[in-house]
């Protein structure tokens, strides 16, 4: 927490309205927008809800191909299930970790049915190639939405990560880079869509006096409560920003002298928030470092498991050249908190060393 959470809590409950909308809803919401330039915002319960709100305000719907990130998180494409779409799993390159611009433009020229729209993913938090997605996504006439859930903050050509597509996704779950405890945004540049996802997002009751409805919906609004913490975590974004990239610095200093380790790129041009320190092991097993931090209590994780190597997606359509499954065979995600010392960083570090 940031310092002034408590306080505008407070606020909320002496104006007793403690509804999914209120003052810090709208106050949160403009904060997001102001930050990211983006023109329209709304304020969610998860981010997951927030896509899956994209996806319904676009029509898509049964029988329906969206390409997505195949290294993600299932939180990006779950929605994609949830309307009864096909999800078509796009690999990473090298330079980004990300989705390939190179794989998706020669899925989408070979490719015989048309996908509606693709969601990409800003892996823990860095950008990915998301100009020329963008282009790739324009020249081929198919919907971009932006998982910017792990990469609030970050830019490319300055430009906020969330606000190149038709719809761009933040989280403030709580292991993120803000946290509500649990929430999210969706932002867009369109003011019907915003409209229109707003009146899914609150059950999809039409304007009339007693209760109406032509269409099903959702009850995926944000409590007034959890904006008002959203709002003071606000006023630490770019410092988070900054800490977290100071730890990667730090990692990268201390695991300079050893050749078997890369850490996650970053594109030029572009600014990551840097929200998980990423990196692959040439040799040794990833499991087993994991295993040795254990030892000090320290956790870290594997890095995501591609999506197309789920149970739950066993026979869907993949476009993939085995990069992501070499980064998960060969990954790990170190601690990362803002509350990190150097020492702390030095420490770990040095266990890895040792294992090694
Ligand atoms: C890449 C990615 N997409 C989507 C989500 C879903 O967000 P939420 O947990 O707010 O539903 C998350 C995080 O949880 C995520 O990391």
């Amino acid at each position: 927490m940031s310092g002034n959470e408590l306080q505008y809590i407070e606020k909320v409950f002496e104006s007793n309205y403690i509804a999914p909308l209120g003052e810090y809803v709208d106050k949160f919401e403009e904060s997001i927008k102001i930050y990211t330039g983006a023109t329209h915002a709304l304020a969610t319960s998860s981010g997951t809800a927030a896509i899956h709100l994209a996806l319904r305000v676009l029509g898509i719907g049964t029988g329906d191909d969206v390409l997505a990130s195949t290294f993600t998180f299932i939180g990006s494409v779950n929605a994609i299930l949830y309307q009864n779409a096909n999800p078509v799993f796009i690999d990473s390159d090298n330079e980004s970790w990300n989705l390939s611009p190179t794989l998706l433009n020669q899925y989408l020229r070979e490719c015989k049915r048309k996908p509606k729209a693709l969601i990409l993913t800003h892996l823990y938090g860095m950008s990915a190639d998301i100009e020329k997605i963008a282009e790739i996504c324009k020249f081929h006439g198919i919907y971009l939405i932006e998982d910017a859930a792990e990469s609030l903050g970050a830019t490319f050509h300055r430009k906020h990560t969330g606000t190149f597509g038709d719809f761009g996704v933040y989280s403030f779950n709580g292991n993120k880079i803000l946290t509500t405890s649990g929430g999210g945004m969706l932002v867009t540049n369109n003011k019907e869509w915003r409209n229109k996802a707003l009146f899914y997002a609150t059950q999809a009751k039409e304007p009339c006096v007693h209760y109406e409805h032509n269409e099903y919906g959702y009850n995926y609004r944000m409590s007034n409560i959890l904006a008002a913490i959203g709002v003071a975590q606000m006023e630490v974004i770019e410092e988070r920003v900054n800490k977290k990239r100071q730890i990667f610095e730090w990692y990268k200093e201390e695991l300079s002298d050893i050749n078997e380790i890369t850490l996650m790129p970053e594109l030029e041009n572009s600014r990551g928030n840097r929200w998980l320190t990423a990196l692959i092991f040439e040799k040794s097993d990833p499991i087993k470092v994991m295993k040795a931090l254990e030892s000090i209590n320290v956790e870290s994780r594997p890095l995501w498991k591609p999506m197309h190597l789920q149970p739950l997606f066993q026979g869907r359509q993949k476009y993939v050249d085995g990069t992501s499954e070499k980064l998960y065979e060969k990954g790990l995600c170190l601690a990362s908190s803002t509350t990190m010392l150097k020492n702390d960083v030095k420490m770990i570090c040095q266990t890895i060393k040792e294992y090694l």
